[in-house]
């Protein structure tokens, strides 16, 4: 972790003043704490100074001090210790905090810095030339259970391999940050076991917690998870093999084998004739982590099966799609999260979408 003090004077504005409206912010921030404590705003009037401005200047520092009645030396202090202040100016459009920290490291973390150095700047606190991106390695964000991650302002991004965070710069550089869901970016839910829950596997009939939360549905303990679904890693899953249809299995069409009786709770076979018909990737796939329960790691399982496109998911007819409901164990997630209707809306753009659902999708 690098040293952390002020920038330079030439970076360092004369003065520093809250627009009106974050004043106005600030004001009631500092009344809501008792008569005496009005020092406890200093985190949350930083914070807003930064976000105002981009970084914490020494101007704004000593206003806050001023505004809350502490000597500077003790904003100083506060604004010193804790890396979520920049205390320089970073990327305008995203300063990437890699966790460099044990369970980070041992989970991949140095990929990731090598990412930022190749994609960013070889030097940390260094802008690109564009000066839209920079990047640090900071200490543990308290996500380890989902290393290796990295902080973006103040959204964490989890459980990242080299390649989605080559594409989560891409997209903040693009100034489309607000596309990518912040957490976990395969399927875990919150800090849960990743494939879904391995204990308290009584089945209720309901669905759980989690899988309301539209995370993956529990599998019990003898039954295999998909085996796409652990072999699979989100990185290839805009590589699927593009070979010949016929030759492909994932694209050949289904044959007209059956599910033998009793095999009900079973994965189904990729012969069963439900099984919705796959097509080659084409040039331009659809986003279908859109689709609110797809994240990395199902879309990738998806484009294995050959879906790449909206149309395909909105015209899954209700064995089609029992047939991936039970290919991914997702015990009827995707009617319950209705993957037909959102695929619908989406195959007519977003705008769409937020007339159907009243909210941007993901
Ligand atoms: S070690 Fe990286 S978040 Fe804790």
């Amino acid at each position: 972790m690098s040293v952390r003090r002020l920038a330079e004077d030439q970076f360092q504005p004369a003065s520093f003043a809250f627009n009106a409206e974050n004043a106005a912010w600030a004001e009631a921030t500092i009344k809501k704490y008792p008569e005496g404590r009005q020092q406890s705003a200093v985190i949350p009037l930083l914070m807003r100074a930064q976000e105002q401005d981009g970084w914490v200047t020494r101007a704004a520092i000593e206003k806050i001090a001023d505004m809350l009645g502490m000597p500077y030396i003790r904003v100083l202090e506060v604004a010193t210790f804790y890396t979520q202040f920049q205390l320089k100016p970073v990327g305008t459009r995203a300063h990437v905090q890699v966790c460099g920290t044990t369970p980070c490291m041992l989970r991949g973390a140095e990929d990731l810095i090598r990412v930022c150095k190749s994609k960013i700047h070889s030097e940390p606190f260094h802008t690109n030339p564009d000066g839209t991106l920079s990047w640090e390695e900071v200490e543990c964000a308290g996500a380890c259970v989902n290393a290796p991650m990295v902080t973006i302002f103040k959204d964490t991004y989890e459980d990242l391999t080299p390649t989605q965070l080559e594409h989560i710069i891409d997209r903040f550089q693009a100034g489309r940050g607000a596309d990518i869901k912040p957490g976990p970016q395969n399927d875990r839910v919150y800090s849960a076991p990743e494939g879904g829950r391995t204990t308290l596997l009584e089945d209720t009939g309901k669905p759980t917690k989690q899988e309301a939360l539209g995370g993956p549905a529990a599998k019990p303990a003898a039954e295999e998870a998909p085996a796409a679904a652990v072999s699979v890693p989100p990185s290839n899953a805009a590589k699927p093999d593009t070979a010949a249809v016929e030759t492909n299995p994932v694209l050949k069409t289904p044959s007209t084998g059956k599910k033998a009786a009793g095999e009900k709770a079973a994965k189904p076979s990729l012969d069963d004739p439900n099984r919705p018909k796959g097509v080659e990737k084409p040039a331009q796939p659809d986003d279908l982590e859109l689709i609110s329960g797809v994240g990395p790691k199902i879309s990738g399982i998806l484009h294995e099966l050959g879906i790449f496109t909206y149309k395909q998911i909105a015209g899954w007819t209700a064995t089609e799609r029992e047939w991936v409901d039970g290919y991914l164990n997702f015990k009827g997630r995707i009617d319950r999260d209705d993957w037909v209707k959102q695929a619908e809306a989406l195959s007519k753009g977003v705008d769409e979408y937020v007339r159907v659902f009243g909210k941007k999708p993901r």
